[in-house]
């Protein structure tokens, strides 16, 4: 089966205006101004198979919606060739319209003044939607979205997360077979999120729309996607799925010990019982932190070392995505 979406060594520059230090911003002639080249994009190259959940992720400037965009035909790749179910997305772009669906958590592409469902019956006539087609897919979105509360109420008086509801209805009325979301959390409160990630793992399972998806919210990566695309620079640095890419950036489980107080654990004692990788470090609340590689020993491994010490309590922090994005572009992998 041919990829859904496909991107080969994907570039773009942008020509970006410098006003030279010390420079008015308004003054006119060359010497005050120059141009400098942003590579928002270099050589970057991943496919994505029919019905797969990828998260893409990358600090801000990394280059995700510059991606999104060239994937939509927003904008034209500097060098590169890009494939949305087979199309060209610049030069197919009214074909490719049909079959994609595109959201950017920034931007409304509903309108501001009308109510909601409004919005929907625009959309059905831009997309020649059959209505009895139209009929059951709003219905279906309408229960999963839970709109109904406020379909007949002006975008503008919406709440982030009810827009957000809305949104998602608006990308998916006409069926699309590849979802393109650009942060679509943002601004959206924990209980919002959650509804969210379950409508976006249902829609993935019952009509295995293919989506390609950003956040800031590592969370929303970590628990719907089983593969995550790391961009850096513009650059990919990695692929695969969120517990790989722990494991392959050196992030490690950690286990919090907590001492009875009358114990007097030395932090020697629990060093000679533990294998020289693991990493330890007293904490301010005075528990200890084991750092250990879980794929030489397991938790309960771990604390069977310990057994004779007076252990009160302990707590397991899982390496998790954030961390792992903290390491790689906080400058610590
Ligand atoms: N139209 C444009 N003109 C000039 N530079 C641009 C333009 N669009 C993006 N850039 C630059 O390209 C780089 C990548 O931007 P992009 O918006 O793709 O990042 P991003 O990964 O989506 O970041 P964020 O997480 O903040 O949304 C940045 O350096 C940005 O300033
Ligand atoms: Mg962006």
């Amino acid at each position: 089966m041919p990829a859904a979406i496909h991107a080969e060594g994907l570039a773009r520059q942008f020509r970006v205006l410098r006003v030279r230090p010390g420079a008015r911003a308004d003054a006119g002639g060359g010497r005050a101004r120059g141009y400098a080249r942003v590579d928002a994009l270099s050589d970057v190259t991943f496919s994505i198979e029919p019905g797969q959940m990828v998260g893409y992720l990358g600090p801000n400037g990394a280059g995700k919606s510059t991606t999104i965009k060239l994937l939509t035909g927003v904008l034209r790749p500097s060098a590169g060739t890009v494939r949305v179910l087979e199309l060209d997305p610049c030069r197919q772009r009214q074909r490719l319209c049909a079959q994609i669906g595109v959201l950017f958590g920034q931007r409304s592409q509903l309108w501001w003044d009308i109510p909601l469902i409004e919005s929907f019956f625009a959309l059905r006539y831009i997309y020649a939607l059959g209505a009895e087609d139209f009929r059951r897919q709003l219905g279906r979105l309408r229960e999963l979205l839970q709109l109904d509360a406020f379909l007949q109420t002006p975008v503008r008086q919406l709440s982030l997360g009810q827009r957000m509801r809305g949104e998602l209805a608006a990308v998916l009325l006409h069926r699309p077979r590849v979802l393109f979301l650009d942060e679509p959390t943002i601004g959206v409160d924990a209980v919002g999120k959650d509804a969210l990630r379950r409508f976006l793992l249902e829609i993935n399972r019952l009509d295995g729309v293919t989506i390609l998806l950003t956040s800031h919210d590592l969370g929303d990566i970590e628990s719907i996607c089983g593969r995550v695309l790391l961009l850096h620079q513009g650059r990919l640095i990695g692929d695969g799925p969120p517990a790989e890419m722990t494991r392959r950036f050196g992030v490690r489980p950690v286990l919090i010990l907590y001492f009875s107080a009358d114990g007097r654990v030395r932090t020697d004692q629990v060093r000679d019982r533990l294998p020289p990788d693991c990493t330890l470090e007293a904490r301010a609340d005075g528990a200890l932190a084991v750092t250990f590689d879980r794929m030489a020993l397991t938790p309960p491994q771990l604390l069977s070392r310990l057994g004779d010490l007076p252990i009160l309590d302990f707590r397991l922090e899982e390496a998790s995505l954030a961390h792992a994005f903290l390491k790689v572009y906080g400058g610590g992998a």
